[in-house]
């Protein structure tokens, strides 16, 4: 890999390009009012609900609830990661990404990823030519023709046959290379060998179509009848998915996603014409897994073999996604009849048997509480109480979202648990802090202003205008001891200005990516505190006086009711000590 890319680069790119040039550039935009609006590039919709703001630097849609900086909405956009969408970025800004030196010899490093993709591209491009013009590549020729694999097909996947030989790579390309491509095997007394020999080779790209690893399968029932690639500097099993270049290559935005289990389903599939199939290496899809798919299409249906281990890694595959199913994101669940994968199902009831059974894919919900429906016995009471304390942990992943809240409805039917309530209540008050709410039950709607807390009009402006904890450093404010709703996300979000000095909210928001504060602090910036530019600081200094009263207030009691029952002990003394002044000086200031 080569070197971290600079945090303040990241910051001040963020600063340099204007996300609405850039949004503009990807999806046009119209002006209205302080805000630009378009149809929402992430979701289907007649009328615009995706908006951006200059000053706060930051997008939202009303209607699916997308939302981020710059970096975030190349990412969503562009199917990138975050390197990438960085990269993308001073690519639109015209700069080049400077990268902070690894160890000693970063530049080598580097080199050395260059020249192992190279070598994988060369190794793949002899194995397909052994595969074409070999003697012994004709068996393997045979037995994908028995299999029904076409030469476009072999062709459009980089087939390709790996001699029986022991050195056939060994003498043909640098051995250094191929060992840490994982293309030797290293065997005692120093000497190296060819991994495959004598094997089908599919040559595993990622989506920049860089060949990254193989699979290899015998041509009969020998042991083992898969090999792949070991983890390497480019290949890293949990994170790829089979087949994914090929789908992306046929299209960019498929409806759907197939996940299959096997290199040859994806091929049979793609060969009937089903070209949105793509198989886990041999492992069950990772949430890593999910999250890649997820950025190219919003529908995954994973799909088992009907027997023992299919319908376990069924459920498996289930408990990684509940994490991932953000709304909007959907996964099915097909269950193939016994004895049968996709491959052989294809052959036998074509392709519209089979996507009629894809169209008939359970939904994620369906799947769930059916499997739970069939363990237990719902019409008791003991069954129901079950169904309760199994179901919920699970449900408790899933992140907050419309389709959480159905979840839990649906479980009170089933369960006729009212405790649920209590759980729902909480689920809402949570979502309630999130602006989807009010979209989803008003439209565009501004927020009324006098319904908000002294505490989140603070916040609030305080993460859509980082310069204002100038004030707050000038005031010297003593937190000691104050509670109040929001209190240590303030304290967090001071720090971090205080730190990092971020230039305007989408650098802020950069500084919380992936941290456990990143939702709320969305939530924060999209709030409409309906106070115009000119008001902000008037605003957020009213705010915070009032917020300090309140939390000084209820600190006071608090201690003075303690003094009363328990005592005080040294230091609280002399913090009661300091609030009577403070309240004495501001009832002072108050009176002059
Ligand atoms: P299967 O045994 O279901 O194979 O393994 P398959 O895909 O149906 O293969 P064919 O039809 O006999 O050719 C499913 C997947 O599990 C991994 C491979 O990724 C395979 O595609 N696997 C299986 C291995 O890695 N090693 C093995 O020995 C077997
Ligand atoms: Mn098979």
């Amino acid at each position: 890999m080569s070197g971290r890319i600079p945090r303040e680069f990241i910051d001040e790119l963020l600063v340099r390009v204007d996300i609405v040039d850039l949004i503009d550039s990807h999806v046009p935009l119209k002006k209205t009012g302080n805000n630009f609006v378009a149809r929402c590039p992430f979701h289907t919709e007649k009328t615009p609900s995706f908006s951006v703001n200059r000053k706060k630097q930051f997008f939202y849609c009303f209607g699916c609830g997308a939302s981020g900086n710059a970096i975030s909405f190349l990412m969503d956009f562009s199917h990138l990661d975050f390197v990438e969408a960085v990269e993308d970025l001073a690519g639109f800004a015209g700069i080049e990404v400077p990268r902070e030196s690894i160890e000693h010899q970063p530049a080598q490093k580097k080199e050395g990823l260059n020249s192992l993709y190279t070598l994988m591209e060369q190794v793949a491009a002899f194995y397909a030519d052994q595969l074409r013009t070999s003697t012994e590549g004709k068996k393997a020729v045979e037995y994908l023709k028995n299999r029904g694999v076409s030469s476009d097909c072999a062709s459009d996947f980089m087939l390709g046959y790996a001699p029986d030989e022991w050195q056939a790579l060994a003498t043909r390309f640098d051995q250094k290379l191929l060992l840490e491509a994982g293309l030797l095997v290293s065997k005692e007394g120093g000497q190296f060998y060819d991994r495959f020999r004598g094997r089908i080779m599919f040559p595993i790209r990622d989506k920049r179509a860089r060949i990254i690893g193989f699979g290899g399968r015998v041509l009969d029932n020998s042991l083992p009848k898969y090999l792949n690639s070991p983890e390497t500097p480019l290949f890293h099993k949990g994170k790829e998915v089979y087949g994914l270049y090929e789908l992306l290559k046929k299209d960019t935005k498929p409806k759907k996603i197939l996940i299959v289990e096997g290199y040859m389903d994806v091929i049979a599939l793609a060969q009937f014409g089903i070209h949105y199939a793509v198989a886990a290496l041999g492992t069950a899809a990772s949430q890593a897994h999910l999250d890649l798919l997820f950025r190219f299409s919003s529908e995954l249906v994973f799909c088992f073999d009907g027997d023992k281990a299919g319908r376990e890694a069924a459920w498996r595959a289930m408990e990684s996604a509940f994490s991932t199913l953000k709304d909007g994101r959907q996964i099915r669940i097909m269950l193939l009849p016994q004895n049968h994968d996709p491959d052989s199902l294809m052959r036998k009831e074509g392709i519209d048997g089979f996507t009629d059974r894809i169209q008939a894919a359970e939904t994620l919900s369906e799947y769930f509480f059916g499997h739970f429906s069939n363990e237990l016995n719902l019409s008791e009471m003991e069954g129901r109480a079950q169904l309760v304390n199994k179901a919920k942990p699970y449900m408790e992943k899933l992140p907050e979202s419309v389709f959480k809240e159905m979840m839990f409805t649906r479980l009170k039917e089933l369960s006729g648990w009212t405790g649920l309530d209590v759980l729902e209540n909480k689920a809402t008050l949570a979502s309630k802090q999130s602006p989807k709410q009010y979209s989803r039950t008003s439209g565009k709607r501004p927020q009324d202003n006098s319904r908000l807390s002294s505490a989140r009009v603070a916040i609030a402006l305080l993460v859509q205008n980082p310069r204002l904890a100038e004030l707050l450093e000038q005031r010297e404010i003593d937190w000691c001891g104050l509670e109040f709703p929001g209190a240590e996300l303030f304290k967090n979000i001071l720090r971090m200005i205080a730190d990092k000095n971020p230039a305007n909210t989408a650098v802020l928001l950069e500084c919380y990516r992936d941290t456990a504060e990143e939702k709320s602090i969305k939530a924060l910036a999209l709030l409409d505190s309906q106070v115009s530019d000119d008001k902000i600081e008037a605003v957020f200094c009213d705010s915070l006086d009032r917020l300090l009263t309140q939390a000084r207030e209820t600190a006071l009691t608090k201690l003075l009711n303690k003094g009363k029952t328990e005592g005080l002990d040294a230091q609280e003394k002399e913090l009661l000590r300091k609030m009577l002044t403070v309240k004495i000086l501001v009832l002072n200031n108050r009176n002059l």
